[in-house]
């Protein structure tokens, strides 16, 4: 069939399946460009199929020949329609992973659930024996609990008082005032049950009570701070307050992996174009600045790029280089000053008929396309495509 984006608000609901092959492409060429990682050797990813966990497995295949697993949750196709893109991206790292003689299964359903945990668990004792790295990089609006059954939402909303503040639609490109309403009823408690550390901890303890976490096992999860701009909606928002739950479960974590010298860490990364990040109001305004700026001092990094430093640079020195508050930071060229400083200027002027001159509307476009496989100058999208692609290692 031709494929064409569809849009629906901030997500597209058509991807491409050649697209996401040469999306998927891109990201291992640039890791094989690089020096190899040579660290992780058995590396379970939640989250895997999109974002910042796709790009995990990617550098853990391909700059450490290591073994994967990928748990996400992705809409297969059918006859006349096409897959979510993390089902396509998927079939096309697993192919390539297969070629180089690579181990690489999946699992497609709700992470959150014990039954998922439990397969992916019999998966480890019956081809891996033990995993040395977990990644954990969901993003998810909702989750059922697996103890309750009751079903929790997130919100993106401010603590205390109305946020009001400027935005972009990024598809029509008016930038525009929004005010956001504060938090009520248990709206705090809810974005922290399903964005919080909890899930991540029941996935460690169930590896560990089935012995499947090697000595020296590591594993990560990622949070965002950001700027001041976006503070009362992110960092300072119910979604902050999620990730401060999130940070703290790492020394809990960590607490926990004593017998086997193990270590839970956060990785704070940089502010990227991602199904995710989209959907939260103001933040494709100071994308689309903050993506001018470090551009223009050769500073900007997509998620493939971010998760290798991660790897080559923090995750396996001796001594794991961390914030005040054990954090391991590789947002650290988004916060420079310098940056920031001019972000928070663009930001005084930007105006819907200035911000594709002075921000990067179209570089924000162009990524979020990409991000469902439209955009790229390889693909022919006049050509018919086959939407029924399957993932060969889905277990
Ligand atoms: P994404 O939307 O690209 O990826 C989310 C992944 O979670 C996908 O693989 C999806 O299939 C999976 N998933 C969602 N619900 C699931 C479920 N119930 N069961 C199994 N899998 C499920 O998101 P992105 O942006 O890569 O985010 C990953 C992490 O990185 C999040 O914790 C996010 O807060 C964090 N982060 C994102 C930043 C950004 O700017 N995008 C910046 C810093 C941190």
């Amino acid at each position: 069939m031709i494929i064409e984006p569809r849009t629906r608000g901030f997500i597209c609901i058509t991807s491409h399946p050649d697209g996401c092959e040469q999306n998927i492409l891109n990201q291992i060429n640039y890791i094989k460009s690089k020096d190899p990682v040579e660290k992780a050797k058995k590396v379970l990813v939640i989250g895997a199929s999109t974002g910042f966990g796709m790009a995990s497995r990617i550098t853990s295949a391909f700059g450490s020949k290591a073994a994967t697993i990928g748990v996400f949750f992705e809409k297969p196709p059918s006859e006349g329609r096409t897959a979510s893109s993390g089902w396509y991206n998927t079939a096309a790292f697993e192919k390539e992973a297969h070629k180089e003689g690579l181990y690489a299964k999946s699992i497609n359903g709700d992470a959150f659930s014990n039954e998922i945990k439990e397969k992916t668990i019999d998966l480890i004792k019956a081809d891996l024996g033990q995993i040395d790295l977990l990644i954990y990089s969901l993003a998810s609006p909702v989750r059922t609990h697996p103890k309750t059954g009751k079903r929790y939402k997130s919100t993106l909303k401010p603590i205390g008082d109305t946020f009001t503040n400027k935005t972009v639609d990024f598809h029509s490109g008016e930038v525009k005032e929004i005010s956001i309403e504060p938090a009520s009823g248990d709206d705090i408690e809810n974005t922290i049950t399903v964005m919080g550390g909890e899930d991540w901890q029941m996935w460690v303890n169930a590896l560990k009570e089935s012995g499947l976490l090697s000595e020296d096992f590591k594993t990560v999860a990622y949070s965002y701070i950001g700027p001041k701009l976006t503070e009362p909606v992110y960092r300072k928002g119910t979604i902050g307050r999620a990730k401060d739950d999130l940070e703290q479960t790492a020394f809990t974590i960590t607490d926990s992996l004593k017998d086997v010298n193990g270590k839970a860490y956060v990785s704070v990364n940089k502010a990227l174009v991602t199904q995710s990040s989209s959907a939260i109001p103001v933040i494709p305004l100071y994308i689309s600045l903050l993506y001018k700026i470090m551009k223009a001092k050769g500073l900007q990094e997509g998620c493939i790029e971010q998760i290798y430093r991660l790897f080559d640079e923090r995750l396996y020195e001796t001594i794991v280089p961390t914030d005040a508050e054990g954090r391991i930071r590789i947002d650290d060229w988004e916060m420079r000053e310098d940056v920031q400083a001019e972000v928070a200027e663009l930001w005084k002027q930007a105006t819907t008929e200035n911000l594709l001159e002075i921000g990067d509307l179209e570089g924000y476009r162009d990524e979020f396309f990409n991000l469902f496989g439209f955009n790229f100058d390889e693909v022919d999208y006049d050509k018919d495509a086959n939407e029924m692609v399957e993932i060969p290692g889905l277990v």
